[in-house]
């Protein structure tokens, strides 16, 4: 298997999984700043964890999941493209689990709703210098909309992002944030 067999299966049986230009900013991230110790939270079937491994052997992935049917399709998929020596997957809840490891980077990929609870509890586990990047900041061009919005659910989720960015604000002592409008866009936050 190859990687783009996983990412048009994850497209065929509708496994939401991060834009093109989300990954490749990721993954020039990880070159730029030789970010090899990576925490993932929300793993689906491990399209992503993949692609950021695949910078480069020295990478090591550590994705967290809470689905059991995504995690063992991550699990399978992971085996059969021979990345289970950089890639550890966990299932688990990301809101319960506690990790003492320390990444130099942390994607937020999973409930959308739940960014600023992912945010406090996993900074603990940055490294100086090290990024938290945060995916689908934009949600479909809906944040900084969300009045408009008329479906209640889809409004409180994009509410709740738009909370999330207000949250970032209160972060700026510790992080250099920036909105990098790349896929579905990120917030990419530096420890100072
Ligand atoms: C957008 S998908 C992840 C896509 C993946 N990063 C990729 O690009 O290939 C979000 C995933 O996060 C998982 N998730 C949501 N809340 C979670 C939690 N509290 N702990 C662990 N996983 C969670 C969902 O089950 C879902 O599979």
């Amino acid at each position: 298997m190859t990687i783009d067999e996983l990412k048009k299966n994850a497209i065929e049986n509708n496994i939401p999984i991060m834009q093109d230009g989300a990954i490749e900013y990721i993954k020039r991230r990880i070159k730029l700043f030789n970010l090899n110790k990576i925490l993932e939270i929300g793993t689906a079937v491990g399209y992503s964890a993949a692609q950021m491994a695949s910078v480069s052997d020295k990478v090591h992935v550590t994705t967290i999941e809470k689905d059991a049917e995504r995690f063992m399709m991550a699990t399978k998929n992971i085996n059969a493209l021979e990345m289970h020596e950089q890639i550890d997957l966990i299932f688990n809840d990301a809101l319960t689990l506690d990790i003492v490891e320390k990444y130099n980077l942390i994607v937020i990929d999973a409930a959308k709703g739940k960014n600023t609870h992912f945010f406090e509890k996993y900074k603990k586990n940055l490294l100086n210098n090290g990024f938290i990047i945060i995916d689908n900041i934009n949600f479909h061009g809906l944040v900084g909309k969300s009045e408009t919005i008329s479906s209640k659910n889809l409004r409180q989720l994009v509410e709740k992002i738009e909370d999330f960015l207000e949250y970032l604000k209160t972060q700026e002592d510790e992080f250099y944030i920036e909105i990098v409008d790349e896929g579905d866009g990120l917030a990419v936050c530096q420890r100072k």
